[in-house]
């Protein structure tokens, strides 16, 4: 066992060992979750990519399979690389994925499963037609990758939409098809937005809008993975089905200058509906922010994020709520609870649940906003989460939260919290924030301090939930506005030293808070390749 063998989670999905990035062709087939994911087995860094599997009935308890792709043809030889799935009408199952060719030119390919019957999806066949797609003429030869799930039109053809970039202008191509076999490139761009630089991993799909006393409509989500820094961004939009457009409700907010799924680690990230329970379901990639020498001595490097739910937030309507999967909470155990617990400006309480390195919490603060008095409040206008001294950083109301995976003497602990401060027209704006800066006495880790707005409604108390897994803790605001995921690497505060706290350190406001925790257990991943642990 290797020295660092605490930072490996307990729940969350990984491979056996090795490199993991971009999860690939997430899809719900004959009663089982699948997952497809970019694996380097040779390795815990990054290199020449297959397409490592696994298979699932609730998306949490994971049955590793044996890699569902290699580079094998000249037209992935260098890497079979990001792509989607797509399910037909009639239950055929149709995989786009990008190629790095034997001259690393990126094209894209079609595979499907060899035995459509094989509920496990073990083989693939990789159409001998392929590239069915080459770069366009003015497309960089590097910068044509992560073909989409294909959405149909009305006249039942198929459309897919692939991220480039043209200078520094990040684009969404979209191409036409009948049979995934032949394809035509439509003449305008689904969207572009300049200074966004090549957009990878794009996704797009819609969202159900409750529209009061109307009934339903839809809205749809453009979401792009910005190459240069490395986020996840969205945006709310409408689509038209003949320019075959996409126009965002706000500008201020496109792609890539606006809103972020998770303000953490999280990139690469996809979506897929799942028929089964009616939902759409959003995998992301987490990667890791300890060092390189450190992956290769674990022997291991990145997870993916607890699959989320993902839905328009009618009560707000500019955003997404992100939620985990209801399955997640099949792994709680030893509730506690406690309620209404006064925390005074500047002081800490120890929450006494045992052991706090496997958690789900859930949290409501309450701050009396009024008995603080006008004066009191001081202008915050220039408050980021980034920049303005973390948990340390103290104003008249706030930062308070919770203090994770911290150890006894407080020599680690990561804060994730709310602040409230004020903008340049005197509203109270919420920030929600995580800080790394304490969260481990290693020194060649990430400590950032990550986070934005988060909005909170007229009657609204402040929310949060945290799920806590040894390295990795995913944080989410008001029901999913604002979501928030941190690699940290703690040396003390690991098993049972790990404890849990709530701080406020603001220098005025009083807060309540009620919290629940729940211990979780282990997922118990069956970490073998053989199809017998699935029978
Ligand atoms: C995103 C990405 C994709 C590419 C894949 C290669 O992380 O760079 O654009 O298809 O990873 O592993």
């Amino acid at each position: 066992q290797s020295m660092l063998s605490w930072q490996r989670t307990a729940y969350h999905f990984q491979p056996k060992n090795s490199w993991m990035n971009d999860p690939n062709g997430p899809l719900f087939y004959k009663g089982w979750y699948h997952l497809f994911y970019q694996y380097n087995p040779d390795s815990a860094v990054w290199g020449l990519i297959r397409w490592g599997h696994a298979m699932s009935k609730d998306l949490i308890h994971w049955h590793h399979l044996p890699m569902a792709m290699v580079p094998d043809q000249w037209y992935d030889i260098n890497g079979v690389w990001t792509g989607s799935a797509t399910i037909l009408p009639d239950d055929t199952l149709i995989m786009l994925y990008t190629g790095s060719t034997n001259e690393s030119v990126q094209v894209q390919n079609l595979a499907y499963p060899a035995e459509p019957d094989d509920p496990f999806l073990t083989n693939w066949l990789k159409y001998p037609g392929n590239p069915v797609l080459v770069p366009p003429p003015g497309v960089g030869f590097k910068d044509f990758r992560d073909p989409t799930t294909a959405w149909q039109s009305s006249d039942g053809s198929w459309k897919i939409t692939i991220g480039s970039k043209l200078n520094t202008t990040g684009i969404s191509l979209v191409y036409k098809t009948k049979d995934f076999k032949t394809y035509d490139l439509m003449d305008g761009l689904l969207h572009a937005v300049p200074g966004t630089g090549m957009w990878e991993c794009v996704d797009f799909y819609p969202v159900t809008v409750e529209d009061k006393g109307l009934g339903m409509s839809v809205k749809y989500v453009l979401k792009a993975s910005l190459d240069d820094d490395k986020n996840d961004y969205y945006a709310l939009g409408t689509y038209d089905p003949v320019s075959d457009s996409w126009t965002p409700d706000d500008p201020v907010l496109d792609v890539g200058i606006g809103l972020r799924y998770d303000y953490g680690k999280y990139y690469a990230s996809k979506t897929f509906y799942d028929q089964n329970k009616e939902r759409r379901i959003l995998w992301g990639w987490i990667s890791e922010s300890d060092s390189e020498v450190a992956d290769v001595q674990k022997g291991w490097a990145s997870l993916q994020g607890i699959p989320r739910t993902v839905s328009f937030d009618n009560k707000t309507r500019t955003n997404i709520l992100q939620w985990p999967v209801e399955e997640v909470e099949s792994l709680r155990s030893n509730r506690k609870t406690f309620n209404n617990v006064t925390i005074k400006a500047g002081s800490i309480v120890p929450l006494d649940i045992g052991s706090a390195t496997q958690l789900d919490i859930t949290a409501e603060f309450e701050i009396d906003i009024a008995a603080l008095g006008e004066t009191n409040i001081e202008d915050d206008v220039e408050y980021k989460c980034s920049s303005s001294g973390g948990a340390s950083g103290r104003g008249a109301m706030g930062p308070f939260g919770l203090l994770v995976l911290a150890d006894g003497s407080l020599s680690e602990y990561t804060p994730v919290y709310f602040y409230l401060a004020k903008d340049s027209y005197g509203n109270i704006k919420t920030f929600f924030c995580a800080d790394q800066s304490m969260s481990s006495t290693a020194n060649d880790v990430g400590k950032f301090v990550n986070g934005s707005t988060v909005p909170v409604l007229a009657g609204e108390k402040f929310s949060m939930r945290i799920l806590v897994d040894h390295s990795i803790v995913e944080s989410f605001a008001q029901g999913g506005r604002t979501c928030i995921t941190s690699r940290v690497y703690p040396t003390k505060a690991i098993y049972e030293k790990a404890k849990l706290y709530v701080f406020n350190n603001a220098t005025e406001a009083s807060v309540t808070a009620s919290v629940t925790t729940w211990q979780m257990t282990s997922s118990a991943v069956i970490r073998s390749s053989s199809m017998l642990c699935v029978v």
